[in-house]
């Protein structure tokens, strides 16, 4: 069977607070499965699944005992990146934590990463996290990519006012894309913002909602297989915040991101993968922004 070929870069797995000491558990992301414990120290760590015996799924019942891991078979220890005295080995896989959250490196050349997820710790100072959305679309992750420079979308799906662009910036790694968005038709009055999206490889991507929003949104997408993609959104919303903005504003937006979502789900799962018979002049962001996630695929 051929395999799939992901682009390069870091990507959600899970929060920071579901793997505890000494626990490890399964996961099936970029075609893979996958391992994620944490050692009794507190290390996180990330390997494939299987065992080099006779290929126990070490997620599901293995542990850590100390920093060594446990199969659920037959009970032998491996001590990560070492070959154990019977000759077998469990590579350990790139793996941070920021913020609150795993992220895994994925390469297809299975080259160490060369830079480091970016610090939301950072981007997000001063902002606690209100809402979070979590979605398995049968959709690849390219398509979903996509929707953010689709700027003709944000009116006639979502029924926003009026889009305008005004920035974009590509990078190796990064890929920064700016729009003036006019929400007045959907939320409330006089709601014009500067929407600033910025894609830290192809699985992290921030926005900052200026204006009157003063928000901030991350989505993470990590692709469970070609086909299949797990979403994980979030908004978070200054700490300092006005209790009628919360109610008036911020709750409101919740639910119509929710809402939205739902729209973009059901054209992503039935439309046409790549599809690009007739390209508009304003569209060729969206192009753009295709290229660059495919210059991020590397041969094996
Ligand atoms: S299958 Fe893991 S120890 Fe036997
Ligand atoms: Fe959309």
């Amino acid at each position: 069977m051929k395999k799939s070929l992901f682009p390069s870069g870091w990507y959600y797995m899970a929060d920071s607070k579901t793997i505890k000491k000494g626990k490890i558990k399964p996961f099936k992301y970029f075609d893979m499965d996958l391992a994620l414990g944490r050692t009794s120290t507190g290390k996180i760590q990330l390997f494939k699944a299987h065992c080099p015996h006779l290929g126990a799924h070490i997620g599901l019942g293995g542990k850590f005992d100390g920093e060594q891991v446990v199969c659920p078979f037959h009970g032998w220890k491996h001590t990560l990146d070492k070959m154990c005295d019977k000759g077998l080995k469990i590579s350990s896989l790139p793996v941070q934590e920021n913020w609150g959250k795993v992220f895994m490196w994925y390469s297809n050349d299975h080259r160490a990463p060369d830079y480091d997820v970016v610090p939301l710790d950072q981007l997000g100072k001063g902002h606690f996290t209100l809402h979070t959305n979590t979605l398995i679309i049968k959709a690849p992750l390219v398509e979903i990519c996509e929707n953010m420079p689709d700027l003709d979308h944000y009116v006639y799906v979502h029924g926003m006012k009026d889009t305008k662009f005004t920035k974009m910036d590509i990078k190796k790694n990064t890929f920064e894309f700016n729009f003036k968005i006019d929400t007045s038709a959907t939320i409330t009055k006089d709601l014009k913002s500067e929407c600033q999206n910025t894609f830290y490889g192809p699985g992290i991507m921030w926005v900052n909602l200026t204006h009157v929003f003063q928000m901030k949104s991350s989505v993470t997408l990590t692709p469970i297989d070609a086909n299949t993609t797990y979403m994980h959104q979030q908004i978070h919303i200054p700490k300092l915040f006005n209790p009628l903005k919360l109610l008036s504003l911020y709750l409101p937006l919740c639910f119509i991101y929710k809402k939205e979502m739902k729209k973009d789900t059901v054209l992503w799962e039935n439309k046409i993968v790549g599809g690009n018979k007739y390209q508009l002049l304003q569209e060729s962001h969206i192009f753009k922004l295709r290229n660059w996630i495919n210059s991020l695929v590397t041969p094996p």
